[in-house]
């Protein structure tokens, strides 16, 4: 086989076979192939695209690519969730203890963030003692015995992504559906769990900026997941305003805590796709009709079963626990600087990717991937859509341990508040669900 047929026959719009796109992967992860013709072979899949077919097959050769994790031990009851990356998305730390208290069994691994989106083991490191490397069998153990562990990502999980992302992000050739969607799928399908639930952001802060381009990266790993014998759907939803009220690793452990804690000015919205993520997890998992594992899952979340999980999750994994009583206690922050409205009026719209970027400004990001984090940095804003604000009244309050000058990220904070003299229309949170 050679290289240059491939990439000449994608070029012109043909169909890879099976043999030819594992080839592919074969040779570039294990270095044979040059970059400059993996570059070109990424930028005809960007130009031509993929059928479903070849999508599934550019997955599972990825997914093959280095290690997979068996979770067979669990059954039908293992589960996971993704989501394609959202500022102030912390779903994963409410949600991964809500499902267990339902029973079902989430062996998680995370990732970092980079850019103005966070990851969830960043989050967790700001817990002191939190182990986010555990040895697998200690891991799986803790699994069996409460239902919930998240640990960082095993350094061979899916090397084939590792290189190919690498050589997307500096050729242009990131937003390409099926290349999203074996990107994503390839490391959910090597992390084990039969059923997946998938969180496709929309809007300003995302990868998907139309509800319709979102529905179509969704149908496409929910086929992905049916062809390699998973369970899959998909929650589309919005993220145009960012999600909850705090950016910033600790501040949304703090949000989460409050959230599981029931505390009654937690935010409605992130509670909503909590408890539809969770309810979409057991529907898969336990083969329940969906209003019923919703409803089991508005359950847990309000009994505090939730928060007990999150608790026995935190310490079993080395945390030190007191800030789960008093979440304010968690990596506060030496300076704080408040961001004020500068007139009255309707808050029309929150733009996420702006929030995301002060918040890096301020430490709470990474630029590169070396880059050291600020754990008590970020953004809580005091408003958002919908509200109504007064000239001076607070929009959001800035923080940061390690940035002396806020004024790059004061004035970028404010920029992403759009005030109006109307109300704005009321925003969907949920534009649909995909499934197989
Ligand atoms: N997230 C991934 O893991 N891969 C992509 O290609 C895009 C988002």
């Amino acid at each position: 086989m050679r290289f240059y047929d491939i990439i000449e026959k994608k070029r012109d719009g043909g169909e890879l076979t099976e043999s030819e796109i594992r080839w592919f992967v074969d040779e570039y992860t294990s270095g044979r192939a040059p970059d400059y013709q993996a570059s070109a072979l990424l930028m005809a899949i960007y130009l031509r695209g993929m059928t479903d077919a070849e999508t599934a097959v550019l997955t599972d050769a990825m997914c093959r690519s280095g290690d997979t994790l068996d979770l067979s031990r669990f059954g039908a009851l293992a589960v996971d969730k993704h989501s394609t990356g959202g500022v102030g998305d912390k779903t994963t730390l409410i949600v991964a203890p809500l499902a267990a208290a339902l029973g079902l069994k989430v062996a998680k691994m995370s990732g970092r963030g980079l850019g103005h989106t966070g990851g969830t083991v960043d989050k967790l490191e700001s817990i002191p003692g939190y182990r986010t490397a555990l040895p697998a069998d200690e891991f799986m153990a803790q699994v069996e015995r409460i239902g919930v562990a998240v640990i960082g990502q095993s350094g061979n999980l899916v090397p084939a992504d590792k290189k190919l992302y690498a050589l997307r992000d500096v050729t242009a050739t990131v937003s390409s559906i099926p290349l999203i969607a074996s990107s994503i799928m390839s490391k959910k399908l090597a992390a084990g769990a039969g059923s997946i639930v998938l969180d496709v952001k929309v809007g300003s802060g995302a990868f998907m900026h139309t509800p319709q381009e979102a529905e179509k990266l969704a149908r496409t790993m929910v086929e992905i997941g049916a062809r390699c014998s998973r369970k899959v759907s998909a929650l589309l939803t919005n993220m145009d305003l960012p999600l909850g009220r705090a950016v910033g690793n600790a501040l949304e452990v703090r949000e989460a805590v409050e959230m599981l804690r029931g505390e009654t000015n937690s935010d409605a919205a992130l509670r909503e796709i909590c408890v539809a993520l969770a309810g979409q997890m057991a529907a898969l998992a336990l083969g329940i009709d969906h209003t019923e594992a919703t409803n089991r899952a508005r359950r847990a979340l309000e009994s505090g079963a939730a928060l007990a999980k999150f608790r026995e999750w935190i310490s079993a994994q080395g945390g030190d626990c007191g800030f789960i009583d008093r979440p304010e206690t968690l990596c506060p922050a030496s300076r704080r600087e408040t961001v004020t409205a500068p007139r009255a009026g309707w808050v029309h719209s929150v733009d996420a990717a702006g929030i995301g970027k002060a918040a890096m400004l301020l430490g709470a990001g990474r630029e590169r991937k070396e880059d050291g984090i600020d754990f008590s940095a970020g953004v809580l804003l005091c408003v958002k859509n919908g509200e109504r604000v007064e000239a001076g009244a607070p929009l959001c309050e800035l923080l940061s341990s390690t940035v002396e000058d806020f004024s790059g990220a004061a004035e970028t904070a404010a920029a992403a508040f759009v005030i109006s003299d109307e109300p704005a229309p009321e925003q969907r949170l949920i534009y649909g669900i995909v499934q197989a």
